[in-house]
């Protein structure tokens, strides 16, 4: 693995985010230099902040760089965890009960430990949710990177393991920051708050009300995601666009352009602080992919051709300019779409 290239591919994919990236760009120096514990993960990571702003995106790209696929890593649901006996779903049950032959843990062996060279990954989303006890169990793991399943026939090793956790805890606090901070932007106010510094120290005080200190002690590294702006959700829409194209391209041999009014008419539709960019996913996937999906079942699409996307008021409108026309003294075919 060429953690450059790791880097750099999460660079390209995640907008807005660099104290994530530096983080993990961190641990991988470590590792390919021989330099991290032998027993202990490559690292433990905690990201923070509201839901849709890149924390799971981050860790599919870093799966993808890594393992050249986006769904390579091993995520636990820790909402679903949250009774004191959940603990023994991590190593299965003890010898003696029902299923303690199968090793019925629900860690994914394989893609935990990874393969030589390349590091596996395990997201533990919404960890505050886990009941203590399972915190515990997590605890030890992070000290010894090892845990021996309830069978007593297998272990599972945490070594090569980049494990990242997620909470929302302090959420509240800090979207009133973010909301703050942009009420100042707007307003153009020139101001001396070191918003960092106040993210961090809320975060910090949130954490140590929800975790024992052990726990926030063990870990090494605690990102606070940022709110998207406007500005950064039209990064992401361009990213979105790319991976539109690629796909149009290759499956169906033609490819979209969208005007500038286009993609502020996406803004406009897909902007709230509260969500991150999961509203311009919808507004994409129901001004812009639905849309097309139509124009391509119904095969009014020519091969080769350019499909310009511009803003129409309350919708997208779409004209095909085909390729042996496409000279300026040809009308591009406007496509009124049944509805
Ligand atoms: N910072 C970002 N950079 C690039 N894409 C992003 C970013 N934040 C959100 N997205 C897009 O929005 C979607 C939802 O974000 P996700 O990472 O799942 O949110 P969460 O922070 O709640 O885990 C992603 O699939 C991705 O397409
Ligand atoms: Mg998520």
């Amino acid at each position: 693995m060429d953690y450059k290239k790791v880097i750099a591919h999460l660079r390209k994919r995640i907008i807005s985010q660099d104290e994530a990236i530096d983080r993990i760009e961190e641990a991988l120096m470590i590792a390919e230099a021989g330099l991290n514990e032998p027993d202990k993960p490559l690292c433990v990571l905690l990201f923070l902040g509201p839901t849709g702003v890149g924390k799971t995106e981050t860790v599919k790209a870093l799966a993808e760089a890594i393992h050249g696929e986006p769904g390579a890593y091993c995520r636990i649901d820790m909402s679903g965890l949250s009774e004191r006996h959940y603990a023994a779903s991590f190593s299965g049950s003890p010898p003696g009960y029902i299923g303690s032959k199968e090793n019925n843990t629900i860690l994914d062996k394989n893609k935990i430990e990874g393969r030589f060279g390349k590091p596996g990954i395990l997201l533990l989303d919404e960890i505050e949710k886990a009941h203590p006890m399972v915190h515990q169990t997590l605890l030890h793991i992070f000290d010894n990177a090892l845990l021996r399943l309830a069978s007593g026939t297998e272990e599972i090793r945490f070594t090569n393991t980049i494990i990242i956790m997620t909470s929302n805890v302090g959420s509240e606090a800090l979207k009133a920051i973010a909301e703050h901070q942009e009420a100042m932007r707007n307003a153009s106010e020139g101001s001396t708050i070191d918003w960092e510094f106040s993210r961090k120290q809320i975060a910090m005080e949130a954490l140590e009300r929800t975790f024992k200190p052990e726990f926030i002690n063990r870990i090494d590294g605690i990102v606070v995601f940022k709110w998207l702006t406007r500005n950064d959700l039209m990064k992401i829409l361009n990213i979105q666009l790319e991976d539109l194209n690629r796909k149009l391209k290759r499956y169906h041999s033609f490819h979209a352009e969208l005007t500038q009014g286009a993609k502020e008419f996406l803004i406009e539709k897909g902007f709230d602080l509260k969500y991150g960019a999961r509203p311009l996913k919808r507004a994409i996937r129901q001004y812009l992919h639905q849309p097309l999906a139509r124009l391509i079942i119904e095969e009014i699409i020519p091969r080769n051709s350019k499909v310009v996307v511009d803003n129409a008021g309350e919708q997208l409108k779409f004209e095909v300019v085909s390729p042996k026309t496409d000279s300026l003294d040809s009308e591009p075919t406007v496509l009124e779409l049944k509805r």
